[in-house]
């Protein structure tokens, strides 16, 4: 029988439980997405509070485009030495540590503010109502790179791993969406070419990584909009994406133009937990690395259920987490409450992620 306290090894790391910290952004960066002491202290405060695996708010790999408001960065050679203490700080505790990194493309409230944003075709997104740039096979190239090259300072700065963000209608995920992507050439079109801009980056992460560093990847299992990546693209990336060595696949799903309350941070009701259980369950089947279940998974023994009624192996948890950092060790002592986190998605805000239950930054009373 699994438990969600099992020791287990993902790709060569021990990880102490099955519990991962998904990618939170929080907004606590300084100006330039340099390390802030607000910012350690979230990470340390994490790190002690029990939780296996932390993944890291999603990072910036270009300064040509513009990020969101004290996003974190990993942009240039100078973030190598500040985030080396947060890895040592990290497995200090006993957590491991992995950078997400991300462009954002078209799906940010920060604009462009001359500088750049991209896109596969020039269409303005839903949500945001930001219009892209089409990338020229020069800024593709541009891009892989970039992520390549914010993967090796990751490894350089002791990160476990990396995990490249698909997922959620930034510029990755934007490649996979028909709507979005509008183009003829070698990168638009079918799945096979939709997925080209993806498996392409992870390739060029791959060569400059080496084959045993642990490389993750999140994406939508579906965009829940019209015209959007199907679950029929995802298992394709997926499939191929194992093919070529990738370490763990995180399922999430939503865009900023999905259907109401079928995006990526839900409101949850009764019954509406872990709401991405039957995509990732019937993905663990299909495909031969590790599958991380995000998204509303909030109570123990429903959780246990699913690790040991599927071929899931890891269960991630964002709101929850910035809630009670240290609910998994309140977990392991034995109170099995389920997590406190109401899903109000107050704590998703710009300017320093925080929840009015704890009210780190005392931005907001509780209701
Ligand atoms: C404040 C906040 C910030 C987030 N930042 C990121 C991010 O940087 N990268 C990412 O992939 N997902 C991000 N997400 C999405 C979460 O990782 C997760 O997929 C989603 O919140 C559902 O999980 P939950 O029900 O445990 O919150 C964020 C969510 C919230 C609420």
């Amino acid at each position: 029988m699994k438990s969600l306290f099992d020791q287990t090894r993902l790709a060569g790391m021990e990880l102490k439980n099955r519990f991962i910290r998904s990618a939170t952004y929080d907004g606590f960066a300084d100006a330039r997405g340099h390390m802030t002491a607000e910012l350690f202290r979230v990470y340390e405060d994490l790190a002690k509070g029990g939780v296996g695996t932390i993944i890291t708010g999603l990072t910036y790999v270009s300064d040509r485009e513009e990020p969101i408001p004290r996003q974190m960065g990993i942009h240039d050679d100078s973030f190598i030495e500040e985030y080396k203490k947060l890895t040592e700080m990290s497995h200090k505790y006993g957590a491991k540590m992995i950078l997400q990194i991300a462009c954002l493309g078209s799906q940010t409230s920060a604009g462009a503010n001359g500088k750049i944003m991209w896109g596969p075709s020039a269409v303005e997104d839903l949500g945001y109502k930001t219009a892209p740039k089409e990338m020229t096979q020069q800024d593709i190239l541009f891009v892989q790179e970039a992520f390549a090259n914010a993967a090796l300072r990751a490894k350089q700065a002791g990160f476990d791993g990396v995990q490249l963000h698909a997922a959620h209608g930034y510029l990755l995920s934007k490649f996979l969406t028909p709507y979005y992507n509008r183009r003829n050439d070698a990168y638009g079109g079918n799945i096979e070419n939709r997925a080209r801009m993806v498996l392409e980056t992870y390739q060029a992460i791959r060569e400059k990584v080496g084959p045993e560093y642990p490389v993750l990847i999140k994406i939508n299992c579906e965009d829940f909009m019209d015209q959007g990546m199907t679950f029929s693209d995802c298992k394709h990336v997926c499939n191929k994406l194992t093919e070529l060595g990738v370490n763990a696949v995180e399922v999430s799903g939503g865009v900023s133009s999905s259907r109401p309350n079928e995006g990526t941070i839900r409101i949850i009701k009764a019954g509406q937990e872990s709401y991405f259980r039957a995509y990732a369950a019937e993905l663990a089947r299909e495909i031969a690395v590790p599958v991380i279940l995000v998204g509303g998974n909030r109570e123990v023994a429903p959780l246990t259920e699913i690790l040991n009624d599927t071929a899931i192996e890891y269960i991630a948890l964002c709101r929850p987490l910035i809630c009670e950092s240290d609910l998994i060790n309140r977990w392991q002592c034995g109170d099995l409450k389920p997590a406190r986190c109401v899903s109000c998605n107050k704590c998703f805000r710009t300017g320093g992620t925080s929840c009015v239950f704890n009210r780190r930054n005392n931005f907001e009373e509780h209701p």
